[in-house]
């Protein structure tokens, strides 16, 4: 539990996660005391699978492709982990209604047919609890893409709303032939409230779903503008956005950190839904990106979103595959990478030598 401790003292955050197979009532009040003594409150998450069905699917796709049954074929391997599980029932102590009802914990049983929640003491805790209760395993994948080209990415200018270049409209109708060509099974279409994403959108021929919290990041006092003017009008603005871009701020703006909070409901919705399609814009689809992707905040705000490039994502047991499909429609590149010097005090040429070409 010393090692616990320090392992939390130094990574921080607000939310551990604590792999509990083969736990007893005993383990439990170790776990319950060392948290009392230091300050973090417990949560109990139980999955209780008596679906036989859902247990050997779980077991073809997660535990084949583990070290243990590199040598066996998926018949012995499934046998092999039955009497694992027997042996895991053997030891554990199920979370109880009665004798547990002072814990806080949530049960799921059959992978969400139903729950048992009990003693919730917080916001986190109920957030734990909205969550689990929205996620499913039912096979599906998300679509995610930019908006085809617009008239300000030609010019090199972020923000604003205007509408689709050529390029963008070509892009709109591949967009349209290769949804049809996927052939997917109850499609939803989203797009947020700019023109730009809604005119992409109208191209498909199906019926969408605007969201204005997908809509780009708000970049304040700079829209519109070209990195190039940024860097003139406020250098040490833009110095400071390389230094930490996840958690810098456009005066009158937002920070990436507030996009994510932003998206927050969208992303819950996705939870839920089964096959989307979210039609975006660069910053927006990085956020949603590093959600499917797991990727930390420094990485979020360089993350690769090209126009006309639909990124297709299957959930897959601890992760999501991953399929990049460039509609074959050129695009101005639109994405900045981190400069080497990021001094306030840096020259302009330092400053811009990573901007992309553009008009
Ligand atoms: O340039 C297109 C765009 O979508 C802008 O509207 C937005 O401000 C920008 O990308 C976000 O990318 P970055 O955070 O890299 O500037």
């Amino acid at each position: 539990m010393n090692d616990v401790k320090k392992y939390l003292d130094k990574e921080g955050g607000q939310v551990a996660v604590f792999d509990a197979t083969n736990t007893t009532r005993e383990r439990r009040e170790t776990i319950l005391n060392f948290a009392e003594q230091n300050g973090y409150k417990v949560f109990f998450v139980e999955s209780v699978c008596e679906d036989p069905d859902v247990i050997e699917t779980n077991i073809v796709q997660v535990k084949l492709g583990s070290p243990d049954y590199s040598d066996c074929n998926n018949d012995e391997a499934i046998s092999d982990f039955l009497k694992r599980i027997e042996c895991y029932q053997n030891t554990y102590e199920p979370l109880d209604e009665v004798s547990d009802r002072d814990l806080s914990f949530i049960k799921i049983m059959d992978v969400g047919r139903r729950y048992l929640v009990n003693h919730v003491l917080d916001h986190i805790q109920s957030k734990i609890v909205y969550y689990l209760m929205n996620i499913h395993i039912t096979p599906r994948s998300i679509y995610l893409c930019r908006h085809g080209e617009s008239d300000l990415n030609l010019k090199g200018r972020i923000g604003g709303d205007s509408g689709l270049s050529l390029r963008g409209k070509q892009f709109a109708s591949s967009l349209g032939e290769f949804i049809q060509e996927q052939n997917i099974r109850d499609l939803k279409v989203w797009t947020s409230q700019m023109k730009r994403t809604i005119q992409t959108a109208e191209a498909l021929k199906v019926p969408y779903e605007q969201w204005k919290i997908l809509n780009e990041i708000d970049a304040g006092v700079c829209e519109e503008m070209m990195y190039e003017e940024i860097q003139k009008n406020y250098p040490a603005e833009f110095a400071l956005r390389d230094q930490d871009k996840y958690r810098y701020r456009y005066p009158k703006g937002e920070s990436y950190e507030d996009l994510v909070q932003r998206l927050e409901p969208a992303i819950m919705e996705l939870e839920r839904q089964e096959n989307v399609l979210v039609i975006c814009h660069q910053a927006v689809m990085r956020c949603l990106l590093a959600y499917f992707l797991d990727k930390t905040a420094e990485e979020l705000p360089y993350l690769k979103c090209p126009l006309h490039t639909v990124l297709k994502l299957t959930p897959v047991a601890y992760g999501c595959k991953v399929e990049s499909i460039f509609l074959n429609i050129e695009a101005v590149n639109t994405h900045r990478e981190k400069p080497e010097n990021v001094d306030i005090s840096r020259p302009p040429e330092e400053a811009l030598v990573t901007v992309p070409a553009h008009q």
